[in-house]
């Protein structure tokens, strides 16, 4: 299977769906604005003509620009049709109004915002354009760490003015299910639209605080307000029911509850929280800020980490080392990317000895 992910060079979600193809033994080449611009439909034919594409996924959009995402929806559609390729369109839960209690595949979108009236246009163009087409409709994308929505999190846990909002309800799916729930569509023979979110739903200010306590920061520093009192514009409550992914699916689409649990690495019960904090939120850089925070909190402990650390030569694999270790408890999962792509960093340019 020969797959085109849009958005799939630059984007959070694109390129979660094209390493999750590669692994899977798929031709998987992921394109951004840089090999193409989508608003431009000339250049979305010549994109799907260099390509041949067996099937899309189609994940480019920009939220606040009614031509990427809507007109560049409908080129992609059309341009798929035209070649024979197949298309998976994601799409969101903000092409409904939030009025309903829940919502599955056969409620009609009533967009309430500008960003929901395009997607629920993209929506149309591919359903009409399309023989093959999947439209995937999914919630709030997060769960490696990395996500815009856990990164808000970390600043504002490590003192960034901010709050979450407590009244709005969303159905978040981890980024890595929903990349596979797409990856699994493409293959399939499934046509239609097909609900993709988590099992859960959960306010902004809930979600945030498991992030937080998942990656071992303080969650009550988290402060909420309600989107209904400040007049934010917006659908509050979207209950994504994802019932029927779950027959015609083989991935599972685990819920925030689930997925944002404190694993057997989380370090709640340390007592290193400030120090965890920290690291999110200084401005030192990330490998020394690590080196500190192993040399303080855990001399003697980690005689073969330090071992790593005098000797420069920095563990790569900073998760596996830790188990190796026996030490369950020293880093939280959120951390373990940081501290990796820290050691190589400081690999590369052979600095502090902390
Ligand atoms: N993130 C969420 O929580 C969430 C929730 C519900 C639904 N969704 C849906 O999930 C999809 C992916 O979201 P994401 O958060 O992964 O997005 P993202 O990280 O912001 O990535 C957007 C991608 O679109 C590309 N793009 C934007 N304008 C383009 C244009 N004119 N031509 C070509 N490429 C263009 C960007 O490329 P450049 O870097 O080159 O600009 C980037 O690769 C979207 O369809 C969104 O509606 C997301």
């Amino acid at each position: 299977m020969r797959l085109l992910v849009t958005g799939g060079r630059t984007g959070y979600l694109g390129g979660h769906v094209v390493r999750t193809a590669l692994t899977a033994g798929h031709e998987a080449v992921g394109v951004s604005t840089v090999d193409a611009d989508l608003r431009d439909r000339v250049a979305v034919d010549s994109l799907l003509e260099l390509h041949r594409p067996d099937a899309v996924v189609h994940t480019a959009y920009v939220q606040s620009d009614w031509d990427a995402t809507a007109a560049g929806a409908a080129h992609v559609a059309l341009a798929a049709a035209r070649s024979g390729a197949r298309l998976v369109l994601v799409s969101s839960d903000v092409v409904f109004s939030g009025s309903a209690h829940s919502y599955d595949e056969t409620a009609r979108p009533d967009p309430i915002t500008p960003y929901g009236a395009a997607k629920a246009a993209a929506e149309t163009v591919a359903l009409t354009a399309c023989e093959d087409v999947v439209v995937a409709r999914t919630s709030l994308i997060l769960g490696d760490g990395h996500s815009p929505h856990e990164r808000f999190v970390h600043d504002l846990a490590g003192g960034a003015s901010g709050a979450l909002f407590h009244d709005e309800l969303r159905c978040a799916v981890h980024v890595e299910d929903l990349a596979a729930a797409l990856v699994e569509l493409a293959l399939s023979d499934f046509r239609g639209v097909l609900h993709v979110g988590g099992a859960d739903p959960l306010s902004r200010l809930e979600l945030g605080r498991l992030v937080a306590a998942r990656d071992g920061l303080d969650p009550t520093v988290l402060r909420g307000s309600s989107r209904a009192a400040l007049g934010v514009p917006g659908p509050r409550e979207l209950r994504l029911d994802s019932h029927l992914a779950a027959e015609v699916l083989t991935t599972r689409l685990r819920g925030a509850r689930e997925f944002l649990a404190p694993g057997p690495c989380s370090s709640s019960a340390t007592g290193r929280l400030p120090a965890r904090a920290a690291w999110f939120t200084s401005p030192e850089p990330k490998a020394i800020q690590t080196a500190q925070l192993l040399t303080d909190a855990d001399v003697g402990v980690l005689p073969d980490l330090r071992e790593h650390e005098r000797s420069g030569e920095w563990v790569e694999d900073l998760p596996g080392a830790v188990r190796r270790l026996a030490m369950p408890d020293l880093i939280t999962v959120g951390t373990w990317a940081g501290i990796s792509a820290a050691g190589r960093a400081q690999r590369r340019s052979p600095s502090p000895s902390a």
